[in-house]
């Protein structure tokens, strides 16, 4: 195993049967030394600055029905909304203050929004805030789209791949769903000049070693900029409310994992991560992550955007979210940064 882990750290990417191996058959001292190498290479790249980006939930209608989402169509116990352009901007003006210097805008797929409106949202907050970063994650879009967002000024996109097997795909999603379109997506994203975000759910159902395999791949080959991955946390409103959650230990060594393969690469410690334990955020950024993503939008709209059961910070003001992370971060020798915090080639 140590082999392997020093392979992976000089990048010699694994193949699938030892990424399986590796995987399945860690000792607590490889894990050690996993998360010590990994936490290493992300101090040679970032020191102890964690980057922070500032998250606003603007829709949680969506067209989707993916089996694992709480906001789900099929959900007809959550009540929907979604921001006004003023709401929106409300949130960046608050966020600013507070240091953030990247905006997430994220939301389900909500077919009523049009592109235009993304495109006078995309508008104003570059107008308003021209020294910050504007990422949009709102899912599935085609070529044109993308683009017009791209020429709108928005320079991010994160799209989880969610997983790169085809089957464990449709496990996970109805048939009107397809990987390789989301593929697509991805690929169009880069093509565009986006910087791009992709990432798996760990230990969602159905999800084999093999499929981390393939998910670790896959990455490898796509080489984004960034990948969000946390723990499959089930929602009661859901098909997989029975289904067994994520665990912390495997999610920390994906992290690792993942910094060793891919160096340079922005990896958030997320949110679900610190709802399956209360200290899962720093022993993500111990385990290599780099990133860590609290929530701007208005506590009022917060519950109603529970992608899994238990979300935290649903109660919390953007303000003292944004303290209390400085507090953890400090608390294990990091600092927050303020600045856009781009993706750097090597
Ligand atoms: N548990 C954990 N993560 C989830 N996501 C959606 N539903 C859940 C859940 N039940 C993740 C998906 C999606 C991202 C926005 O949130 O990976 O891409
Ligand atoms: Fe939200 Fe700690 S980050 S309360």
């Amino acid at each position: 195993m140590r082999e392997l882990i020093r392979q992976l750290e000089e990048e010699r990417i694994l193949t699938k049967e030892e990424f399986v191996d590796l995987l399945g058959n860690l000792t607590a001292e490889d894990e050690i030394v996993l998360k010590e190498r990994a936490n290493l290479t992300s101090r040679r790249y970032f020191d102890n600055k964690v980057y922070t980006r500032g998250l606003i939930e603007f829709t949680n209608y969506c067209k989707n029905d993916c089996y694992y989402c709480g906001i789900r169509r099929s959900n007809r116990a959550v009540e929907r909304y979604k921001l006004t352009m003023e709401n929106i901007l409300d949130c960046c003006r608050e966020g600013h203050k507070l240091g953030f210097r990247t905006f997430v805008l994220q939301g389900g797929e909500d077919g009523r929004i049009s592109d235009d409106e993304i495109i006078t949202i995309i508008h104003k907050i570059k107008e308003e805030f021209p020294d910050c970063a504007l990422t949009l994650s709102i899912g599935e879009k085609s070529y044109d789209s993308y683009l017009s967002y791209y020429k709108a000024g928005c320079d991010r996109y994160l799209l989880r791949h969610e997983t790169a097997n085809e089957e464990h795909y449709r496990k996970l999603h109805p048939d009107n769903l397809s990987l390789e379109n989301r593929k697509q997506c991805l690929r169009n994203l880069k093509e565009i000049g986006y910087q791009v975000g992709a990432g798996f759910m760990v230990g969602s159902p159905y999800q084999t070693l093999e499929h981390i395999a393939e998910d670790l791949l896959f990455l490898k080959d796509l080489s984004p900029h960034m990948v969000g991955i946390g723990p499959f946390i089930p929602h009661h409103e859901t098909p997989f409310a029975n289904q067994a959650k994520g665990t912390l230990e495997q999610t920390l060594i994906l992290i690792s994992v993942i910094r060793l393969m891919l160096p340079n690469v922005l990896l958030p410690a997320t949110t679900a991560l610190g709802t399956i334990h209360p200290n899962g955020r720093e022993m993500g950024i111990l385990a290599g992550a780099n990133v860590v993503m609290p929530n701007l939008s208005p506590t009022n709209v917060r519950k109603k955007y529970e992608l899994y059961d238990n979300k935290i910070c649903t109660g919390d003001e953007a303000a003292e979210c944004r303290f209390c992370l400085e507090r953890r971060m400090k608390k294990i020798g990091y600092e927050l940064a303020v600045d856009r915090g781009d993706f750097q080639p090597i």
